[in-house]
């Protein structure tokens, strides 16, 4: 603190929400500067789980404002889905609870109906989106098209905007075979919205710089990760949003020189969901054990994760884009029973060892893993609380780790509720 980042060191899924869970506890705002509704956040407190889509995790932590701020992508309709969701399970957000951007984007029926359609069009060269809108809305927002949070309070331009928005996207939607929305409908869904938000929305830049200046401590809670970063992902098989901790400046004000610690979150193995390349994928037994232990189906989706054994190559990259001050790993417990563990030193490309996290898809795919095998480990880890409660093993496996992202471990996780963690 003041301004600590959260943010996945993989291709998401990697249990950012659980850490961000326990840094709130020292934290007097929580923010989410990119992103919409693809977020599948889960917290497991006290027994009871909660999934959050597009609200931060800090909702969960009584006097802890959360913010979403301009960068984000927001689709009121998953927000009061959201809100009334938290209400019925007693934990009901106020409108100081909760600070929306005047300045973010609004995700509408046609983006979702855009997304559906891209996705049909593409074949077999589908991304895998979420299907929530969020490509199609970002594409507004940079083609000087979208709408955004503050044109819902100006009922004349609200009107003309969205009937134009309707004009051309059915036009489009039209040509890709797709049913066109209803402007009227869409208009009047929209101004519902406006008195159920209004006490919600806040010129939030202005509002988190003058937490900073009175000493509040801020969190940042990246939502997807890095490794789906539109600039520095695997792209175009990414998400549209900065997902690496270079967005916050920009998605939510916050001045770069402001960020005092960052912390990237990667599994103890690696998943993907959606399409794109993944060089330590395992479709074999080994990553259908991974995914059956791990539970590894989408939050948001529902669709089963691909998965592989821990890739160091890419954590290594996204750690040092992000100039991570440490490591948290997540999920260790589920390689417990694995005879042998495997992490990707190196990549072999047509013959030649890489050590880098190449751009271009060729090379990625035909990356084959340099893997260092290690011995597996067995027993229930779920009540170790230090590093030296674990089976030698996993403590090398850490270890192991460490030495070959280059980056410290700091805090490791063994089990879904928040106190199942272990800190160095
Ligand atoms: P979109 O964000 O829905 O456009 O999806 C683009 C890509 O990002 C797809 O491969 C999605 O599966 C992936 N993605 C988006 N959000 C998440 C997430 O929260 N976790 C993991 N993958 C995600």
């Amino acid at each position: 603190m003041p301004v600590t980042c959260v943010v996945g060191a993989q291709w998401g899924d990697e249990g950012k929400a659980r850490i961000v869970d326990l840094l709130s506890a020292d934290a007097d705002l929580v923010v989410r500067y990119q992103g919409g509704a693809n977020t599948g956040h889960t917290v497991v407190v006290n027994g009871e789980t909660v999934k959050l889509h597009l609200i931060p995790v800090g909702v969960l932590r009584p006097g802890c404002v959360s913010v979403i701020g301009n960068g984000c992508v927001l689709d009121p309709r998953v927000l009061f889905e959201e809100l009334h969701m938290l209400r019925d399970t007693g934990h009901a957000v106020s409108g100081e609870g909760l600070r929306i951007s005047d300045r973010a984007h609004l995700v509408l029926p046609y983006h979702r109906a855009l997304d559906a359609a891209y996705e049909r069009g593409r074949g077999a060269g589908r991304i895998g989106t979420t299907g929530r809108g969020i490509g199609p809305c970002y594409a507004d927002k940079v083609a000087y098209k979208g709408l955004r949070v503050a044109d819902l309070f100006d009922d004349a331009e609200l009107d003309a905007r969205v009937r134009a928005q309707c004009e051309e996207k059915n036009r489009v939607l039209g040509a890709l075979g797709s049913e066109a929305v209803d402007a009227g409908e869409t208009l009047a869904e929209l101004r519902s919205y406006c008195d159920r938000l209004a006490p919600f929305v806040e010129d939030t830049v202005a509002f988190l710089r003058r937490a900073l200046s009175a000493g509040k401590r801020v969190l940042c809670e990246g939502a997807q990760a890095t490794l789906l970063d539109v600039d520095h992902g695997t792209y175009p098989f990414v998400s549209a949003s900065s997902s690496s901790v270079l967005g916050v400046p920009s998605g939510s004000g916050i001045p770069p020189r402001a960020i005092s610690r960052t912390v990237l979150v990667a599994k103890a193995y690696t998943t993907r969901v959606g399409e794109g390349p993944f060089p330590t994928e395992d479709a074999g037994p080994e990553g259908a054990r991974i995914r059956e232990r791990g539970r590894e189906f989408g939050t948001t989706t529902g669709r089963p994760r691909r998965c592989g054994w821990f890739d160091a190559v890419a954590v290594r990259y996204a750690c040092t884009l992000c100039d991570a001050d440490e490591l948290a790993v997540t999920k260790l417990d589920i390689l417990s029973g694995f005879d042998r563990l495997r992490i990707s030193v190196a990549y072999d490309v047509d013959g030649r060892r890489v050590d880098r996290f190449p751009a271009d898809l060729a090379s990625l795919r035909k990356a084959r893993p340099v893997y260092r095998d290690l011995e597996g480990f067995s027993g229930d880890l779920s009540g170790c609380r230090s590093l030296s409660d674990l089976p030698p093993a996993a403590r090398a496996f850490v270890d192991a780790v460490a030495e070959t992202v280059g980056f410290p471990v700091h805090l490791v996780s063994v089990g879904a509720d928040r106190a199942q963690y272990l800190t160095r």
